[in-house]
């Protein structure tokens, strides 16, 4: 068997995991292959115009490309030459028949499997790298494993790491997670898994942060950690509603909440309600799992956490109706940010597209501005008019009668807000869904604000 690896799936998963393993594993060639050439083109493009926005991206790809680091769409080749197998494909919800809307579509998953098998020369561990319901790596053994000469191994090695901080996350992991078969078989492929993360120095992660469990644990436990996330998030801003309320301030309930060691600081800021690609899609798939199982009120739970965050979007848009005298026809928003949080270009599943599709309905002007997400919310909105792009944020606060900050981007905090003021429609409101700016500031500069989980200027609703 050689140490060589290929990766089937060149995302926002596949591109910088396989940077920092061929980064850490000079020794090895690592080939990331797509069925998408645009992407790879993107990858292998001269002057590093990757596909993916994610700081600290590009200083490894430069490191380490044409190195130890391929890109490639000739998937077959790749699957050919290299003994170890991760699969990286995207698993979305499935829209269609049954389990619609909730259960994960494993066509592209299944796709590939087959792929696998036609093309093997000879054994392969295979490494479930995408998040995936539990027990398909059962599914995937047997349809691998119809190869009458070969033995394919399945290991899951779920990724944890966040957009905008998957370089860190990457290099310095609070846990590496990878599932195998309680056979020799199984734990010769998990050892051969091990050795990979430990680094060919024996400096990147040390073993006691690589956890090793069976198969089904690793499968589950993606899916349980982001629910479990994804959960710390709706829970604050359940209290953040009842903060507008009462005049309880629900960034000093989180402090004092998280100070408790138990609970812990991290993942209780209130907010415009969780994006990206995959907290929604995770839990659906957890709710559509227990449904199998026949543990409806597990479901009902896990459902609540998606209800209330599509609540909380549909909270914004009634508060800014209700601060802008229960009209928003024809008035202009400045929408300050689309990604779904800072420092990532990635609009999938953002708040922020939510909330422009409702002020659409309500006739608003919109004009979004995003350091690294306007081709994306370009894209994603195509479908309705009235929607300004603007690159400036100056220039999208011109003549607006509200500015809407979705993302917290750290530049907007630094923005002249004095001239910002003077360029928009009087009576000027910011509403501040991430509250990262200084209210009392903006407040003396004339504006009225409005910020999730503090009471508001005046009228409050539900
Ligand atoms: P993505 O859409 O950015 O990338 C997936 C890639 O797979 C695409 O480029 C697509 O063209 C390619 N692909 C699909 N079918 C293929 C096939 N048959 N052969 C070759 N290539 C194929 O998705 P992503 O964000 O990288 O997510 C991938 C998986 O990783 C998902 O299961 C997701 O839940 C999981 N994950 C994502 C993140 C994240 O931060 N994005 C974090 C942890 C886990
Ligand atoms: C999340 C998890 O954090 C990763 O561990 C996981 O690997 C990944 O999903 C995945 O499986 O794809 P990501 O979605 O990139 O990572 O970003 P997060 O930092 O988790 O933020 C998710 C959303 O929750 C963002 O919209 C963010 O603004 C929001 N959020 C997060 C809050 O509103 N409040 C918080 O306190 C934390």
């Amino acid at each position: 068997m050689n140490k060589d690896i290929v990766c089937i799936g060149a995302g926002y998963i596949g591109g910088p995991t396989m940077a920092v393993i061929a980064k850490m594993n000079p020794g090895r060639k690592v080939t990331v292959v797509d069925i998408n050439a645009e992407r790879i083109a993107a990858w292998n493009s001269p002057d590093y115009r990757l596909p993916i926005y994610e700081p600290g991206l590009e200083a490894v790809v430069r490191e380490v490309r044409d190195r130890n680091l391929f890109f490639s769409t000739d998937i077959e080749s790749a699957v050919k030459t290299s003994d170890i197998i991760f699969v990286g494909v995207n698993t979305p919800t499935k829209m269609f028949g049954r389990g619609a809307g909730r259960a994960s579509d494993l066509q592209y998953w299944e796709a590939t499997a087959r792929n696998i098998a036609r093309w093997a020369n000879g054994d392969k561990i295979v490494v479930e790298k995408s998040t995936l319901p539990v027990r398909t790596a059962a599914a995937m053994s047997a349809i691998l494993n119809t190869h009458e000469q070969y033995h394919f191994e399945v290991l899951s090695n779920p990724e944890f790491l966040a957009e905008g901080t998957a370089i860190n996350d990457l290099f310095r992991p609070d846990r590496v997670l990878i599932g195998g078969a309680e056979t020799p078989e199984g734990q010769s492929a998990v050892a051969e898994i091990c050795e990979l993360y430990a680094g060919e120095n024996g400096d990147w992660v040390p073993r006691e942060k690589i956890l090793t469990t069976n198969v089904w644990s690793a499968e589950l436990t993606k899916l349980a950690a982001n629910a479990f996330l994804a959960q710390r998030v709706s829970s604050i801003n359940a209290i953040a509603g009842l903060c507008e309320a009462t005049g309880a301030d629900v960034d000093e309930v989180a402090r004092v909440i998280g100070a408790d060691r138990r609970i812990g600081p991290k993942f209780l800021k209130a907010g415009p309600g969780f994006g990206g690609s995959c907290f929604k899609k995770d839990v659906l798939n957890l709710v559509y799992l227990c449904e199998s199982f026949g543990l409806h009120t597990a479901a009902e739970y896990w459902m609540g956490v998606i209800r209330m965050n599509d609540h909380q979007q549909e909270r914004i848009v009634s508060r800014l109706f209700a601060e802008m005298f229960n009209t928003l026809a024809n008035k202009k928003i400045a929408m300050f940010g689309f990604a779904f949080k800072a420092d990532t270009g990635d609009t999938r599943e953002t708040p922020a597209g939510y909330v422009a599709r409702l002020l659409a309905e309500e006739h608003v002007r919109l004009a979004i501005t995003d350091p690294a997400a306007l081709e994306n919310a370009r894209r994603d909105l195509k479908d309705i008019g009235n929607v300004d792009y603007e690159a400036d944020p100056y220039e999208a606060a011109r003549e607006a009668d509200a500015v809407l900050l979705m993302t917290d981007w750290a530049q907007y905090p630094q923005l002249d807000w004095r001239r910002i003021y003077a360029s928009m429609r009087k009576p000027a409101l910011v509403f501040d869904t991430r509250n990262c700016l200084d209210a009392s500031a903006l407040r003396e500069l004339g504006f009225k604000v409005l910020n999730i989980g503090k009471a508001g200027e005046g009228v409050k609703s539900r």
